[in-house]
């Protein structure tokens, strides 16, 4: 079994105090950022986007996940691999170029990640799963935090993480929107090993109670 590694949506922070949640989270055991880029355009919903991930990426030594939800990501990939992302996830419903913008990902020294809508059949992605080292499955409509999760991405992330296997590939399968303690663990089951979560963190009283139940269940099975 995979470790359970939680990554914090830092769209649920107060972006008033962006080091200091990051900060929060990392003394509660979270070993990712999840930094959601939106352009209010492929999602309804305008966010921030490099500038706010120079400044971050100076202050936390946690890796940067970054979830570009943006048209044509192919345009801004130079540009985030300068401002520190780690990771690159871009959605094959918003690129024409997903081979060459996956490749310039790597190329750029950075993890290159593929996500699919709740409404995009899993298979519809798995042409690409040589090109990448992990796959963000969602489990909301891009576009907001705090919405219930949909079970539909159950089944996807199994039928991921069996095709992986089939190919002999080892991949992260990421997910998000809507976890907390109950769907993680549905997810951890299904095969997920990275789990985003926003207001399920950024909300909680104790979020290293809520990491550590988690990581155990991952110890678990
Ligand atoms: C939604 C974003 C998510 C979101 C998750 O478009 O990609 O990362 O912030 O938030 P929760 O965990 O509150 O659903
Ligand atoms: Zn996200």
């Amino acid at each position: 079994m995979r470790e359970i590694i939680l990554a914090p949506s830092l769209l649920s922070a107060n972006f008033a105090h962006l080091g200091r949640d990051s900060d929060r989270m990392e003394k509660a055991g979270a070993k990712i950022l999840h930094f959601d880029v939106m352009d209010g355009a492929f999602v309804p919903n305008i966010s921030f986007g490099i500038p706010v991930l120079k400044s971050l990426n100076k202050y936390t030594d946690m890796p940067m996940d970054v979830h570009l939800m943006i048209e044509e990501p192919h345009r801004y990939i130079d540009q985030f691999a300068d401002a520190g992302a780690d990771y690159i996830t871009i959605h094959i419903e918003a690129e024409s170029d997903i081979e060459g913008t996956l490749k310039k990902i790597a190329e750029r020294g950075c993890i290159p990640a593929i996500s699919v809508k709740p409404g995009t059949p899993a298979e519809d992605a798995f042409k690409y799963l040589p090109l990448v080292k992990m796959v963000l499955v969602m489990s909301v409509e891009p576009g907001f935090g705090g919405q219930s999760f949909m079970p539909i991405a159950l089944d996807k992330i199994t039928a991921f993480r069996k095709e992986a296997d089939r190919l002999g590939l080892d991949i992260d399968i990421e997910v998000d929107g809507g976890i907390g303690i109950e769907t993680g663990k549905q997810v951890i089951d299904a095969g997920a090993n990275i789990l985003v979560a926003g207001s399920a963190l950024f909300n909680a009283d104790d979020p290293a109670a809520v990491i550590n139940e988690l990581k155990n269940y991952g110890k678990s099975k």
